[in-house]
């Protein structure tokens, strides 16, 4: 049976090769156009040398991924046992998770923010948010659809969007009036105008938080110029001195034009559980439903039963989470500051963002600093440039080693900063690809 896919724009789909023409000889593997156009990625050099110096027995200090090292409350991992133990637990579970689930996210977000949310049409599991925001940038947008990122941007919510054949343009993020404003300049003078608006407070990588008379602003713009808004509020759970993050569901109207992710990975310390939530407009939600039933066959259900538990029954532990972070948090910036790296420290999320000091601002790039740490300090942190040129002058630390090594960190810093800037060593491979 041959299949008219011409109406489906599946026209590459079509070309069919006769088994006749089958060759003997090894032939050349050519991955899709779509993968060679993705940059080389930019934290090789610093994982390379990481993972030497590891193997040569040194002990290096690793800031460089917001990987959490923290173990989840033991009760959610008794109740993963338990349930994995049920056999009923084991077939395939429904791609839009089991309905419990939904509820109970449902409930929190009604608790927390006051967002009132049908678990039907509203609320959907993800394998982790990431994979539920890069899906749905394939539900929303192709070619010939802009969306706008904030720059500097976390790769995903640039390249899921270039991975869907849609184009990006980048807005700072740290000036958040000057941000609306350029978005409104964006709208009005793009033809056709931005499909598509990515937020992400608080903001990874510059740790940059909004008041929720942003997200008001937001679904103005927004119904104004007819853009739709994904907010990833993956850091909703980390904050310090009495911040709240604000979702930005709460704003009035923001249900119409928009969908939020979050994530049970960095509060509740369940990265590798791959457990994220899609929440909003109902019309988005579905469209990510059916690009996700294309896809996968969603969670493991015995993960999506001790989720439950750490939803109704967590909110002690990550708050205990958010406080060891604050600690980390002030072990890192007061340390920095006594060895003369004067830095911001952050009101919510799991990094500190620092501008690179003088006199190294001006004699290296970011890649080369970041390498420095690594080989003088034994120090790993990621250079800003890996999230774009406006990362370009700063470094991201995550706060996922503990309080003492961050202080042993602190020490070994300093002690490298203290040797002379040293231009003759630092320029030539700061002119490197
Ligand atoms: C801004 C942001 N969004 C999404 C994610 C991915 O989270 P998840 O583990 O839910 O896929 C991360 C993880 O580092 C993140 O920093």
């Amino acid at each position: 049976m041959l299949i008219n896919m011409s109406e489906y724009d599946f026209s590459s789909v079509a070309a069919v090769t006769p088994a006749s023409k089958a060759v003997a000889e090894p032939f050349p593997i050519r991955p899709a156009a779509r993968v060679s156009r993705l940059p080389p990625y930019v934290f090789g050099r610093i994982n390379q040398l990481l993972y030497e110096k590891r193997r040569a027995g040194k002990d290096v200090i690793d800031l460089g991924m917001g990987n959490p090292t923290d173990p989840p409350d033991p009760m959610i991992v008794d109740k993963l046992v338990e349930a994995a133990r049920d056999e009923r637990n084991h077939g395939y579970s429904k791609s839009n998770g089991i309905a419990n689930l939904r509820r109970e996210l449902a409930g929190k977000y009604l608790k927390k923010y006051g967002v009132r949310l049908d678990p039907e049409t509203e609320v959907m599991t993800c394998l982790g948010s990431k994979e539920g925001f890069s899906h749905m940038c394939l539900a929303l947008m192709g070619q010939g659809d802009t969306a706008i990122a904030p720059a500097p941007y976390f790769p995903v919510h640039m390249y899921a969007v270039a991975l869907a054949a849609g184009n990006v343009i980048t807005l700072e993020v740290a000036n958040s009036e000057q941000f609306l404003s350029n978005i409104a300049y964006t709208c009005r003078h793009l033809v056709p105008t931005p499909k598509l608006l990515i937020l992400n407070y608080p903001h990874n990588p510059s740790t940059v938080t909004v008041e929720p008379e942003f997200f008001v602003e937001v679904v103005k713009l927004a119904r104004r110029f007819g853009f739709m808004v994904i907010s990833d509020f993956a850091y909703a759970d980390i904050a310090f001195d009495g911040y709240q993050p604000p979702s930005f569901l709460s704003a009035p109207g923001a249900i119409d034009v928009g969908v939020e992710f979050t994530t049970m990975s960095k509060g509740y310390n369940m990265a590798g559980w791959r457990v994220g939530f899609c929440c909003g407009n109902a019309e988005m939600i579905r469209a990510l439903g059916v690009i996700k039933g294309y896809y996968d066959y969603g969670m493991f259900q015995a993960i999506q039963v001790a989720a439950i538990v750490a939803l109704r029954h967590g909110d002690a532990a990550v708050e205990r989470q958010s406080a060891i972070y604050r600690v980390r948090r002030d072990a890192l910036v007061d340390g920095l500051r006594r060895v003369g790296w004067q830095v911001t420290p952050p009101r919510a999320g799991m990094f500190v963002w620092a501008p690179i000091p003088e006199p190294w601002r001006s004699r290296m790039n970011t890649m080369d600093f970041a390498m420095m740490l690594l080989q003088d300090a034994d120090v790993a942190v990621s250079p800003g440039s890996g999230f774009g040129e406006a990362g370009e002058g700063f470094l991201r630390m995550a706060l996922v080693e503990n309080e003492n090594r961050l202080r042993q960190a602190v020490r070994q810093i300093g002690r490298c900063l203290e040797k002379p800037a040293n231009p003759a060593k630092a320029m030539p491979s700061a002119s490197q690809p």
